[in-house]
């Protein structure tokens, strides 16, 4: 595209102001900018700006919110039980129908941590990174159903070129090669939330920032990571969070449920701790399974009580799916199976006199999109309870904060390796912290047959 196409298309959608210091940029400058213009969708922003995509009355879907179908730890009402679900997960795994999609797109900035989040060195005893946790209870999971379960890890152009060193320095934590395939997701500007307008980072470049991990959808499709799935045979994608060590990678029986049930789409969930606990509440409306953001739960809702004192809305979301391939497929095929979110932020910017502006409160409008609001899309979506310390403990905050920090998840991965080897039959002195890799024991089986009767009195990691 010219620059007087450009000039022109950027008036029509009354975006000019884009271009108030093109006169003064380099040639390479000049080109960079009309890269980041050329891939905006201007009628896309210009709906956004009319407030076309208006968020739902929260407050009255959550009056009609009731539980979601589920398969139960106390099993009341399941429709399958685990033992048949296992079997069945186990025989997909074994029929490498499975593969893994990670998101890590994230910049961290609650951590507070100045590099990608799969960096952090996280493991209690051994200070592995959490790329290397997940990585390695990948390899666990394939090595025992023998065969090769491809990851798709998805950064965003602020983890992109760092996450490629990092795997690369670190021969992929032993992934083979064609097991990793790192794809970028995409991005979304940022408008002035008075007027609607793009706002510069620098004279030369847009604010943006990624689309959400909704952009997964669209990314895989981009990249070819959809298209090589299929080439592997690949049904069921297995989708987490970066951020969550305890992560059942490719669960047998997660993957048993949503086969049974013939899902589009399974999530995990674990019961809410409290009613305001910061996570997202998987429910049912009029029969459509999704999920309401915390933020968006009004609080009478999401203390409501069932007969024996319990939450209703027990259902929090862990970030953890299983996609039927097809159905992301057709997600993908359609351009408006995710609504987008706002967030109203504070962006930094150079205003159009060319002044750099730190705002001193929430300037601007951020739009993403979110993976979970494909459950209302789904088919047959089922919902399966797991225990908080087999599988859910994240890192969103720096130490000092009272949830979810480093401390936390360390303590949570040490209280679940030693119950792994006291349930294998080993003692552990009061206060010794000890960490298991999965390549070495998966579960307690596996430790029971390398480790019995073990007496373990210092800090060890069983790598
Ligand atoms: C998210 C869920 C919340 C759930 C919680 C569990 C959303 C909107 N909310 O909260 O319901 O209870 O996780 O931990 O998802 N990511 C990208 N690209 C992006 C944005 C995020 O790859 O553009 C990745 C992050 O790297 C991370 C994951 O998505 O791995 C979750 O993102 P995060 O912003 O941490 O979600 P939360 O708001 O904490």
């Amino acid at each position: 595209m010219t620059h007087e196409e450009l000039a022109a298309q950027l008036t029509d959608a009354g975006q000019s102001q884009v271009l108030a210091f093109w006169d003064e940029l380099s040639a390479a400058q000049q080109s960079s900018l009309l890269a980041q213009l050329e891939a905006v969708d201007f009628e896309l922003i210009n709906q956004l700006v009319q407030g076309e995509d208006a968020a739902p009355d929260w407050a009255a879907l959550a009056a009609k919110a009731e539980p979601p179908r589920a398969i139960r730890l106390d099993s009341t009402g399941n429709e399958f039980s685990p033992d048949e679900a296992i079997a069945r997960g186990e025989q997909a795994l074994r029929d490498g129908q499975l593969g893994l999609i990670l998101v890590a797109g994230g910049q961290g900035t609650r951590l507070g941590f100045d590099h990608p989040k799969g960096m952090f060195p996280l493991g209690p005893v051994s200070k592995r990174t959490l790329f290397q946790i997940l990585i390695e209870r990948l390899r666990a999971v394939a090595n025992r159903y023998g065969v090769s379960i491809p990851m798709y890890l998805m950064t965003s152009p602020a983890t992109h070129d760092e996450t490629i060193a990092f795997l690369d320095q670190h021969d992929r934590f032993g992934l083979k090669e064609d097991e990793l395939q790192i794809f970028c997701q995409g991005v979304m500007p940022a408008i002035d939330a008075r007027t609607g307008k793009l706002l510069l980072a620098e004279r030369d470049s847009l604010a943006l920032s990624p689309d959400g991990h909704g952009g997964t959808l669209a990314a895989l499709v981009k990249e070819g990571c959809m298209a090589d799935a299929q080439k592997r045979n690949i049904e069921h994608l297995f989708y987490c969070h970066i951020d969550n060590p305890l992560a059942q990678i490719c669960d047998p029986k997660l993957i048993g449920y949503h086969l049974l049930a013939n899902s589009d789409m399974t999530s995990q969930a674990v019961k809410k701790r409290a009613a305001d606990e910061k996570v997202g509440n998987v429910v049912t409306i009029g029969g459509v399974t999704q999920i309401i953001e915390y933020i968006d739960l009004p609080p009478q809702y999401g203390q409501q009580k069932q007969g024996d004192g319990s939450l209703k809305l027990w259902a929090g979301n862990i970030g953890v799916h299983t996609f039927r391939r097809s159905f992301l497929e057709q997600a993908a095929s359609q351009k408006d199976s995710l609504p987008f979110h706002r967030a109203l932020k504070a962006v930094l910017h150079v205003d159009f006199a060319g002044t750099e502006v730190t705002p001193a409160s929430e300037n601007a409008i951020k739009f993403e999109r979110f993976i979970f609001d494909l459950l209302p899309l789904a088919q047959n979506a089922i919902v399966v309870e797991v225990n908080a310390g087999d599988a859910f403990a994240p890192v969103k905050n720096a130490d000092g904060d009272p949830t979810d920090t480093p401390a936390t998840a360390k303590a949570a991965m040490l209280a679940r390796d030693a119950k792994l080897l006291c349930d294998a039959g080993a003692t552990i002195t009061d206060g010794v912290g000890v960490e298991v890799s999965p390549l070495w024991a998966l579960d307690s089986l596996e430790a029971a047959t390398k480790c019995p009767r073990a007496k373990i009195t210092e800090a060890t990691y069983f790598g």
